[in-house]
């Protein structure tokens, strides 16, 4: 580990919003950014009015707020035509009758609409819930049953995979699209949004109500309705000032899908408050697209994934001179760990460097980070933000010293801390089960210099892609086909994907191993689950190791897999 601690690319940008670290970290208060907000007045508040109405209420309405471009489509809307817009969805929500507090999702692909919705939610102090597009059947039907979602706006291209009948609570569903046949609970999103006021009341709620619920995996259940209330903002706006360094004529692009918790709380909020403009690119990634969208978009500040830098790496130096990148002054990544390689290529061909941040959808928002003043260690995911207390701690709670590996914690309460897990008061605890800390469930250590170094996560949770999967719920996929008796799921190490799926199964009597087989299972579940739950890779085995009672050893398949000793198997059953 120390060995890559030597390394240093000194800073690119002294003079960013947040200046000296050290500085800045010892003299912040929390207090200071709720001054930034009438609600610091007034005691009310709603997300939706600071990330939107406030800005054309200070004569910028006209400043464009959503870049919306897809192969389709090439749009600008601005902070105003957003104002309108989310105003009527509001009114349109109200007039089915649905009202603060209730849980409406949001399930289509990226699209104006999409924002919009959103948007409307929040506006009439509903709880938003975001579903990514590629889930199938029964991701839709989990996270819509157990939250009792009451509404949906979705697709006609979609709509096949939501069942309905299985879904009383469900009442109403909009429906963007053209030639949509209404019918009991179906509404037509655009025939509706055209008969609506565009001018509605907001409603003001408590800094502690609800905004938004995200759906993500752990290692065991089904997956989690992480609940984050509308004091979240202030880690927005806060983060979005000295992490992402926004200035006011920033054009910033944040590649994420509001599906995932960084396409809401980096791909909406957080720009959206500081009034800046957004861009959002439908489609699918591809190098030259992606050049040609910051080229076409002029766009200033990058927030993306490590996955797809590494895929940018694998396309090479000549295709990025191809476009004209001079706008760009500022890259950042998240969610999974950024290889140092990845950082040097970065620095190297974009002549910036990319800036690593740490966070996770309980965290509601950034917590360790680098920032343009502070001097990069590539392969570290950087210091707290201010106002964050981090720290490597064991299992009992004792602060562990410099280059020790430990649970990652954080010191409770911060503003965007998640405040629920939807119906699941014990796994929330689990989080918090050392008094005064949250345990983010990753290892790391920090070294003398207080930067701190990702090492993995404790649960076996996978990291695909960037994308959190939990292999309980691919499991339950997989043995709910007719060849599977038991299914074992792994996160296999993948140089571009970080980790890929890789399943081991055993096969119920009558059934032989085949590739075939292999293939039919994968698509099971991609069709049952969604395509990036799917196993890249099956292994057929006569039996898999289990504990006496039943579990399925999953650390054991990872040390097949990686040839390392199984450690501790007291507990195996035979
Ligand atoms: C897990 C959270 C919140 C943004 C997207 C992911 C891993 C996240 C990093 C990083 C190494 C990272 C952790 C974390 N992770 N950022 N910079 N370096 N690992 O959110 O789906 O809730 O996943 O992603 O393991 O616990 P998520």
């Amino acid at each position: 580990m120390s060995q890559l601690q030597g390394e240093i690319i000194t800073a690119d940008a002294p003079s960013s919003n947040l200046g000296n670290y050290e500085e800045a970290y010892a003299n912040f208060h929390w207090e200071d950014v709720e001054k930034q907000f009438s609600w610091y007045v007034t005691g009310k508040v709603n997300l939706a009015y600071e990330a939107i109405d406030r800005h054309v209420d200070a004569g910028k309405g006209d400043r464009p707020a959503l870049l919306f471009s897809d192969s389709a489509r090439n749009e600008t809307y601005t902070f105003a035509d957003l104002q309108r817009k989310s105003n009527q969805f509001a009114n349109v929500l109200r007039g089915q009758g649905i009202s603060k507090g209730d849980r409406v999702f949001v399930f289509m692909p990226r699209s104006p609409e999409l924002y919009v919705s959103i948007l409307g939610i929040i506006k009439i102090g509903a709880v938003v819930g975001p579903l990514f597009e590629a889930f199938m059947e029964t991701a839709v039907k989990d996270r819509l049953e157990d939250s009792g979602a009451v509404a949906l706006v979705t697709t006609p291209g979609l709509l096949p995979r939501v069942k309905r009948d299985e879904l009383p609570l469900l009442k109403t569903i909009f429906l963007v699209g053209e030639d949509i046949e209404t019918q009991e609970g179906i509404v037509d999103y655009n025939t509706a949004m055209e008969a609506a006021s565009e001018e509605t009341e907001i409603e003001w709620v408590n800094r502690e109500d609800g905004l938004i619920l995200h759906y993500t995996s752990g290692s065991t259940g089904k997956p989690k309705g992480v609940y984050h209330v509308h004091n979240a903002m202030l880690q927005h706006y806060h983060t979005g000032s000295v992490v992402l360094d926004l200035r006011e004529n920033d054009v910033y692009w944040c590649t994420a899908d509001p599906g995932w918790v960084t396409g809401t709380s980096y791909g909406i909020f957080a720009p959206w408050l500081h009034g800046v403009t957004n861009v959002v690119r439908g489609g699918r990634f591809s190098p030259g697209d992606w050049y040609e969208t910051l080229q076409r978009n002029k766009v200033t500040v990058w927030y993306s994934a490590p996955t797809a830098f590494r895929m940018l790496m694998g396309a090479g130096e000549d295709i990025v001179k191809q476009y004209d990148l001079s706008h760009v002054r500022h890259i950042l990544s998240v969610g999974e760990p950024l290889n140092p390689e990845v950082v040097r290529w970065g620095h190297k061909v974009y002549g910036h460097r990319i800036h690593d941040t740490w966070w996770m959808t309980e965290t509601g928002g950034q917590l360790i980070c680098n920032y343009p003043s502070m001097p990069i260690k590539p392969g570290s995911m950087g210091k707290p933000v201010p106002g964050i207390e981090a720290a490597i701690i064991d299992d009992n709670g004792k602060i562990l010293p410099p280059n020790r590996m430990g649970n990652l914690a954080v010191r409770t309460p911060w503003p965007s801390m998640m405040r629920l897990i939807w119906n699941n008061a014990p796994k929330y605890e689990e989080y918090f089960r050392i008094p005064g800390w949250y345990i983010s469930g990753d290892t790391a250590y920090m070294d003398e210099d207080g930067y701190f170094w990702f090492q993995g996560r404790i649960d076996d949770v996978i990291n695909s892609s960037g994308e959190r999967i939990g292999p309980f719920e691919v499991e339950s996929k997989l043995v709910e086909h007719p060849a599977v008796a038991e299914a074992g799921v792994i996160g296999k190490p993948d140089p571009t994907r970080g980790e890929i799926i890789k399943a081991f199964i055993s096969l119920r009597e009558g059934y032989t191993p085949s590739e075939e087989l292999k293939a039919e299972i994968a698509r099971f579940v991609k069709e049952g689950l969604s395509a990036h739950a799917a196993p890249r890779e099956i292994e057929f085995k006569d039996k898999l190791p289990k504990t006496r009672s039943g579990k399925i050893m999953r650390r054991v398949l990872k040390a097949w897999e990686l040839n390392l000793p199984a450690g501790d198997l007291s507990t195996i059953e035979d």
